[in-house]
């Protein structure tokens, strides 16, 4: 998820694009970069890492000019520097590119490039799109706006795009499908963002660009937008009527909030391109490339720490039950000073949102001295951990800003998930009709999640009565037992409240003797898997005369009678059912923490990447 900002009227274009970067440093960044039309000249500076850095970098430089375009990278393809960074000439340099979004079919597209003689300086899949336009443009000899729609004809995949042409010193381009653009007009002077975080201080006039659509903004002829089917549409202004902080959240209230109601969107992310429903196929190229590794592998150890672990456990179950290899779930922090055996046909599997998990980290650097094959799960694309690992996947779902990690467990989970499923297929240890179940199955699970969502209020209601515990305790079997531990995490780092997550067969073994009214008990009860034990369970604690919050499958009648409260979940294979019942815990966590009146995005105490032992 990277930010793009433009401007173009009669005040100077740096300082007003650098400050519109600064506003979209929450959709994160691992480079940035500015194009500035400047005295007949196209100037492109840019610089890895932060903002900070590109304002040190462009110090010395010619930063003049009432026209440019400005990008925060978020990397997709290719390592975050400063080759890969935004935004991108073409080979003329007569154009300059700026894109949020990932081209698809870019390889088909570069290579009928490089035969017609382009030669490309980056990985990435944007420097192929203004490589298009300009091939294009030189071709048929048409204009920037007409060779951007032309070229968005051939193009599959998602963008906002801003362009530069270095002989038109008096228009940007622009173009979106499936990554937000908005245009803030001002006098005789216009704004252009991924969102209207860099645009709300300057004016309230709106125009949010629509799907395939091209707009070209110039000082002399004003705004104007058409379709890539070159269909002319008229501009529809709107006010602008929330705040700057509100923006930046997406309009909720915290981060946290805004990543539980993404998950539907980010779980599509995780699996693009990687599950196929319709050719009932998952793909993971991580796999693919280092398939006997895993084949051959005598053992799986997955390293991690937190709510990553918790993942993990998940991943203990999934590949186990599919692909029939041994896994052993580590704590990082334990196994990268117990002095474990480790095998040279172990695989070591690091999940880890940031990738740079100190503990994470130093336990991949052990298994690999000692000739493990690694493999990371991690979701900032260029961080230590995978570029410490042999090969990996990352998890794709953007920032995450909340300390409390909610769209990475699902996605870890999902990409550990398509794990099992491409080591059962090539084991052939899973039936090709589980195979094809769970894969069809996985299809439904953003809608499902959707769904499952719409119950935010009734959940913030009933979280309200539970503000009083000094104690919860969560408990699950089988696929829900790391469910179980991971809902009494979040409750546990947000709202300050104690909460323990236990196998709930384990609670004869000692923890039933907490019962009482004032201990909430959540009991992950759905319908798939050992149902009926978790409901022998369910009538010990009401015996006891325990307080029941009950995670269940929509239109279990049974359950509800015992419970005291019910939070349905939509029917799902049993390996699946955590990435719904996640979704009401992570609820019932924010909304008793937001009662509590507790920093829910920035708890006490916590750091979002624990970089130190
Ligand atoms: C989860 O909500 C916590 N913020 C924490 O447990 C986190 O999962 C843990 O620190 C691991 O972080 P990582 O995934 O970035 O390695």
């Amino acid at each position: 998820m990277c930010g793009i900002v433009g401007y173009i009227g009669n005040r100077d274009a740096y300082p007003i694009l650098i400050k519109g970067l600064q506003r979209l440093e929450y959709r994160g960044y691992d480079s940035a970069g500015i194009a500035l039309m400047s005295e007949g000249k196209l100037n492109v500076y840019k610089a890895k890492g932060k903002v900070a850095d590109l304002i040190q970098f462009a110090e010395q430089k010619n930063i003049n000019g009432n026209i440019g375009i400005a990008h925060t990278r978020w990397a997709t393809h290719g390592e975050p520097n400063t080759v890969n960074a935004h935004p991108h000439y073409s080979q003329s340099e007569e154009l300059a590119i700026i894109h949020n979004g990932i081209i698809e079919n870019y390889a088909v597209l570069k290579q009928g490039l490089i035969e017609n003689g382009y030669s490309f300086q980056s990985e990435t899949d944007t420097e192929v799109l203004v490589q298009l336009i300009e091939f294009i443009k030189k071709t048929n000899q048409v204009d920037l706006s007409t060779a951007v729609q032309l070229a968005l004809n051939q193009v599959i995949g998602a963008y906002a795009i801003a362009i530069l042409e270095k002989n038109q010193p008096d228009v940007i381009v622009a173009a979106r499908k499936g990554s937000p653009l908005v245009v803030g007009i001002g006098e005789n002077e216009y704004f252009l963002a991924s969102d209207a975080t860099p645009i709300v201080e300057y004016t309230d006039k709106v125009v949010y660009i629509g799907e395939e659509e091209i707009v070209t903004l110039s000082r002399a002829k004003g705004m104007k937008i058409k379709t890539i089917s070159n269909v002319e549409k008229t501009p529809e202004i709107k006010k602008l009527e929330l705040t700057l902080t509100q923006l930046e959240k997406g309009g909720f209230p915290h981060f946290m909030l805004k990543e539980i109601f993404e998950q539907p969107k980010t779980l599509a992310d995780s699996m693009r391109g990687r599950v196929n429903v319709d050719e009932n196929n998952v793909v993971l190229s991580g796999f693919i490339d280092n398939k006997d590794k895993f084949v051959n592998a005598g053992r799986i150890i997955i390293t991690a720490c937190g709510t990553s672990w918790h993942a993990g456990l998940i991943g203990m179950y999934v590949i186990e039950e599919f692909a029939r290899i041994p896994v052993e779930v580590e704590y990082s922090s334990e196994f990268r000073y117990r002095k474990p055996v480790i095998y040279p046909n172990d695989v070591v599997i690091a999940i880890s949102q940031s990738g740079e998990t100190a503990d994470t980290l130093a336990a991949v650097e052990l298994a690999k001295s000692q000739g493990a094959f690694i493999f990371g799960i991690c979701n900032v694309v260029g961080s230590s951990i995978p570029r410490n690992s042999h090969s990996g996947s990352y998890t794709h779902v953007g920032p995450e800003i909340g300390v409390a990690s909610t769209k990475a467990f699902t996605a870890q989970v999902t990409v550990l998930t398509m794990l099992a499923l491409m080591i059962g297929k090539e084991k052939k240890t899973i039936s090709e009709e589980s195979y094809l179940n769970i894969v069809k199955e996985l299809g439904t699970i953003p809608d499902k999640m959707k769904k499952l969502l719409e119950q935010n209020e009734m959940i913030a209601q009933f979280a309200k009565t539970f503000t009083y515990a000094q104690n919860f305790i969560y408990l699950g079997r089988g696929y829900n037992f790391p469910v179980a531990l991971e809902g009494a995490l979040k409750l546990k780092e947000i709202s300050y409240i104690h909460a323990e997550g236990y196998p709930a067969a384990e609670m004869k073994h000692g923890p039933i003797a907490l019962i009482s009214q004032e201990m909430p008990v959540v009991v992950i009860a759905p319908s798939s898997g050992m149902y009926e034990k978790v409901v022998s369970n369910i009538q010990e604690i009401k015996a006891r005369k325990g307080k029941i919050i009950a995670i269940v499958t929509e239109g279990d009648e049974v359950v509800k009678k015992l419970s005291d409260y019910c939070i349905e979940i939509p029917d799902t294979e049993e390996c699946l059912a955590p990435l719904l019942a996640t979704l009401p815990l992570q609820l019932m966590a924010y909304h008793i923490a937001v009662v509590k009146g507790c920093d829910v995005d920035q708890p006490r105490n916590l750091a979002k990447s624990v970089t130190v032992e």
